[in-house]
């Protein structure tokens, strides 16, 4: 390619927010990056906005009622393809003018076309932490075996890739790395009554104090499951064992994540809580540009705090912990039947307090440890899905 030819890019997950700080990003850069493919759920309407700014060579929609409607809509667009299915999501991820493919989706449907990314050896930066949870040693094979390079774009693991030495493929313990720790606001329930949790209504779960972000992974920060599954994405990207990553709260989510080495130097990666700084800096890596974003003003922030998490307020982060240590079949579990869980919360039918004991009789019932294949992870994970529904629908947690 051209050095001066711009990256092409495909999004998956375009409609969602993790796609619109995306687009923001690339939108400051059109000399840089050039859109070449979009993905999405259904979201006709989202969709067709962003076909007409952006002009994309490719877009697929998984549900094909929703393919069908948008072809319909954008029939101007004669130089817009329109696919459908899963089939239609992998072939956003590998779209051969792509050169970096962002990895929007929400939740485990995000998986097959992630992976796909990677073996085609894209660059691919991150942000389905889900994917990782459920396959994450799957991906980072893959990585290896097809070059692909993989960046964070979580914001706590982009905050641990700018912290760490720019020597990818090192083990860390060479680097003289002793310890990752990733900070957690707390949410929005952090000082609420413990007694008063039976109470939470979808919208208070999704009113973040921090960041603005989509329904699901909203509701998984207020329950903390949220970094639960970050320790998961964390020791598996970056290689470490579990007791060497530890999570912190810190209410003003300025401090993203810190690495601490051997010699007692501890670094920190800092920034406003805007998700265009760690998209950015994936984007553009190893060079920097614009986001858009303010830089901190440490005056203004006055102070940091920082406190240890409560276990008895938060029960996910536990859960998620041992499902760590239990191995890849009950990570796959816990993300199968956390999703699930979540999708009744916000439908109405779950208390959000019983969200946790959901999840955990789930894991409690698993069946034998998976291969480490797709087929068995993803099929493992759909036997928890099933396995939370029919306790759902049995009606003994409303
Ligand atoms: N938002 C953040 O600030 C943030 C920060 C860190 C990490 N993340 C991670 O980034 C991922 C996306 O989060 P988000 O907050 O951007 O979610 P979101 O706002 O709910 O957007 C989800 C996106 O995924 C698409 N999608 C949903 N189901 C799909 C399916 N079955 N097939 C194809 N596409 C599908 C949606 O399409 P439709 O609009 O058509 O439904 C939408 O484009 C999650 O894994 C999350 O944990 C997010």
């Amino acid at each position: 390619m051209d050095a001066a030819e711009p990256t092409g890019i495909a999004l998956l997950g375009a409609t969602g927010s993790i796609g619109a700080s995306s687009l923001d990003v690339i939108a400051r850069h059109m000399d840089r990056y050039r859109v070449v493919a979009l993905s999405a759920h259904r979201d006709v309407a989202a969709m067709e906005r962003l076909c007409r700014r952006f002009r994309p060579a490719l877009v697929a929609m998984a549900d094909p009622h929703a393919a069908a409607a948008l072809r319909r809509q954008i029939s101007d667009l004669s130089d817009t393809a329109v696919a459908e299915g899963a089939a239609g999501q992998t072939a956003v991820a590998t779209h051969a003018e792509a050169q970096t493919v962002i990895a929007g989706i929400v939740g485990a449907a995000g998986l097959a076309p992630c992976l796909a990314a990677v073996e085609a050896g894209r660059r691919v930066l991150i942000a389905n932490k889900e994917a990782l949870v459920v396959a994450g040693s799957l991906i980072m094979n893959a990585a290896r075996r097809s070059g692909a390079v993989l960046l964070p774009i979580d914001s706590e693991h982009n905050g641990l890739f700018q912290c760490l030495p720019a020597r990818p493929g090192q083990p860390l313990s060479l680097a003289g790395v002793e310890r990752l720790v990733l900070t957690a606001s707390g949410g929005p329930f952090r000082d609420r009554d413990p007694a008063t949790l039976s109470e939470v209504t979808v919208a208070e779960a999704c009113a973040h104090p921090n960041w603005s972000m989509g329904r699901k992974i909203s509701v998984d920060s207020a329950t903390m499951m949220n970094k639960g599954l970050e320790v998961i994405e964390a020791c598996r990207f970056f290689g470490l064992p579990a007791d060497q990553v530890e999570v912190v709260v810190h209410p003003q989510s300025y401090v993203h994540a810190l690495v601490q080495y051997r010699d007692g130097s501890t670094l920190a990666q800092m920034g406003n809580p805007d998700m265009r700084t760690p998209i950015a800096n994936a984007l553009a890596w190893p060079e920097r540009v614009a986001a858009g974003v303010a830089p901190l003003d440490l005056v203004g922030a006055g102070r940091l705090d920082f406190a240890a998490p409560d276990d008895q307020r938060f029960p996910c982060l536990a859960l998620a912990r041992a499902a760590l240590k239990a191995g890849r079949g009950a990570t796959a579990a816990l993300n199968g039947a956390n999703e699930v869980a979540v999708a009744e919360f916000l439908r109405g039918g779950l208390r959000y307090d019983r969200i946790a004991g959901v999840i955990e009789e789930t894991l409690a019932a698993r069946p034998a440890e998976p291969d480490d294949t797709l087929e068995a992870l993803i099929g493992h994970e759909q036997w928890a899905r099933r396995q939370t529904t029919e306790s759902l629908q049995r009606g003994r947690h409303r």
